[in-house]
């Protein structure tokens, strides 16, 4: 039964201040008024549909996106970037955005809402790679096509979405690996904050990273490696944890900037300077981990670019147009140190 977008409870809208997306310049004339219309932040479906209207002619692109919740700076970026591009857009694009609050389950809640709503295309971040067979089927079915964003879903699913952008977990892994590799001199003790459980980010992180340093890098050893769900405060909790049962830490490596943030001020409490005494390398390129660099207390983090919202809205046009698009739109990241961090800090918006 189609639901009309009454169906949802607490629908509201995001102000979205001065933020101007990825890398874009505001265009002219373009209203905060404008775009807290477009975010619209649909949290919850009703338990019982309140009108069974036929769906309503939109020519604009109506595009359903789930996101994961809030758990990083990385992830707040994705977001503000996508209702940025939307709000700049709304004479072509009608964004319904839910926001999952870190739950699989919300997420198909999302999804479900949005097949009844019949959007032209539903886009979202698998929060773990598992589970999707059902909605996914069910996307199908109803002949919406599915982007999946950051993130990726079970080879078993393979034929239920329509393409994937996102970055190269394995290789960022991969990278860090090198990192840490040229700062220990190829000799020392490891720990690793893992991202949330089952993510394919944390995964394809984990396998480069530990692969890697097994296969090049032989005399360095990972002691513990743990979740740190992706968030500031459990990274923190957990480095904690790492110190008080080893006294020769030489370097953390973090799935996340936000942990490796969290990470420094555990090593600061325990007494230790991060970035000297212990390492410091994370992932994603967020501001913060670029001013941590700047201050001498990170080493490295390796991009995971956030700003996907020209290609997810480019991606679902040619998908309601009926064209095909690739399967994996992969992103072109960069790799930084603490020697490129000065100059680089002003070209990060996120
Ligand atoms: O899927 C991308 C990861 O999810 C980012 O590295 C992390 O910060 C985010 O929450």
């Amino acid at each position: 039964m189609r639901k009309s977008f009454l169906a949802m409870t607490m629908v509201a809208t995001l102000s979205l201040g001065l933020f101007t997306g990825c890398g874009s310049a505001p265009q002219e004339g373009a209203s905060t008024e404008a775009q807290e219309q477009t975010a619209a932040v649909v949290v919850e479906k009703a338990e019982e549909p309140v009108a069974t209207a036929a769906k309503p002619a939109n020519e604009k692109l109506v595009v359903g996106f789930a996101q994961i919740g809030q758990e990083s700076g990385w992830r707040d970026g994705e977001t503000n970037d996508i209702q940025w591009y939307a709000a700049q857009h709304t004479d072509t694009i009608d964004l319904v955005f839910a926001d999952a609050q870190q739950k699989q389950e919300n997420q198909i809640k999302a999804i479900r809402n949005f097949i009844d709503m019949g959007v032209d295309v539903i886009a979202f971040p698998p929060v773990v790679e598992t589970g999707w067979e059902a909605v996914l089927t069910e996307c199908k079915e109803a002949g919406i096509p599915v982007i999946l964003v950051d993130r990726g879903v079970d080879q078993s699913c393979a034929d239920l979405y329509a393409t994937q952008i996102s970055s190269d977990m394995v290789w960022e892994g991969q990278q860090a690996a090198d990192i840490v590799g040229d700062l220990l001199g190829g000799k020392g003790k490891v720990v690793e904050l893992e991202g949330t459980v089952g993510a394919s980010a944390a995964n394809g992180r984990k396998e480069g990273f530990d692969g890697e340093l097994k296969s090049k890098y032989p005399d360095i050893e990972i002691v513990a490696s743990q979740t740190g769900d992706f968030t500031r405060a459990l990274g923190k909790e957990v480095m904690e944890s790492f110190l008080k049962s080893y006294d020769d830490i030489d370097a953390v490596f973090a799935h996340n900037d936000d942990m490796a943030l969290g990470a420094i001020e555990a090593i600061k409490e325990a007494g230790k300077k991060p970035g000297v005494d212990i390492k410091v390398v994370g992932c994603d390129g967020v501001k913060g981990a670029f001013e941590a660099m700047v201050a001498g207390e990170m080493n490295g983090t390796v991009e995971c670019n956030p700003c996907l919202a020209g290609q997810i809205f480019d991606a679902a046009a040619k998908l309601k147009a009926g064209e095909s698009v690739d399967k994996w739109i992969v992103s072109n990241d960069g790799v930084f140190t603490q020697k490129d961090a000065e100059a680089e800090l002003p070209n990060r918006t996120y």
